[in-house]
């Protein structure tokens, strides 16, 4: 393999790579994800909920390498629910992933193969390392931009299955000013 490299902003996490992807998620392209469904029609549908900019150094599904990227979530609520990202397993289920905060606040919702599910508070800096067999959703908490680094595998690949309905068995809402964690009643 040829030597590539690039740069990543560690204030910002803005990354400067070769062929560097990007991809844009609006709240219309969130169907079903969020509980209050009113709330989410009466929203703009155009509203920029986050987007992710990833480097991949090798092709999609090469086993034994890696990705990175950089989520950028928008802080807004539907109804009282903060804008997260859909959440997803690995395709490949066992592959495991990095995530590092850069600026914001969030919480990052995990649930295990059993539906056991727990967070972790995101704050700059912090670190998490999110298992295989896990599955994982980003939360943005906070009244400024969530941002934080991932890398993983370049074979695990995305799979939405349980991004809607209950999927996760919670939900992280406003309550008090405050982000409270709720299970998820539909
Ligand atoms: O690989 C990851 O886990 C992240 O880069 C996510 O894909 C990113 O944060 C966007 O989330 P989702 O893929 O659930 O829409
Ligand atoms: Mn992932």
């Amino acid at each position: 393999m040829n030597p590539v490299f690039g740069f990543a902003n560690w204030a910002d996490g803005a990354l400067q790579v070769p062929g560097l992807k990007v991809s844009e998620t609006k709240l219309s392209q969130l169907t079903g994800i969020f509980r209050d469904q009113q709330a989410w029609k009466r929203l703009d549908p155009e509203t920029l909920v986050y987007r992710v900019w990833w480097w991949e150094p090798v092709p999609p599904g090469t086993e034994g390498g890696l990705f990175w990227g950089l989520t950028e979530i928008q802080p807004g609520r539907v109804g009282n629910e903060y804008f997260m990202t859909r959440g997803h397993w690995h395709v490949i289920r066992n592959r495991a992933e990095f995530y590092g905060t850069v600026a914001g606040a969030g919480k990052l919702v995990l649930m295990n193969r059993g539906g056991r599910t727990w967070s972790e508070d995101m704050s700059s800096g912090s670190l998490h390392y999110v298992a295989g067999e896990v599955a994982h959703r980003t939360v943005n908490t906070g009244d400024v931009p969530l941002r934080f680094i991932a890398c993983w595998p370049s074979d695990a690949g995305h799979d939405y299955e349980v991004a809607g309905g209950r999927g996760f068995g919670v939900r992280i809402v406003e309550e008090q000013s405050a982000p409270v964690l709720i299970n998820a009643t539909d």
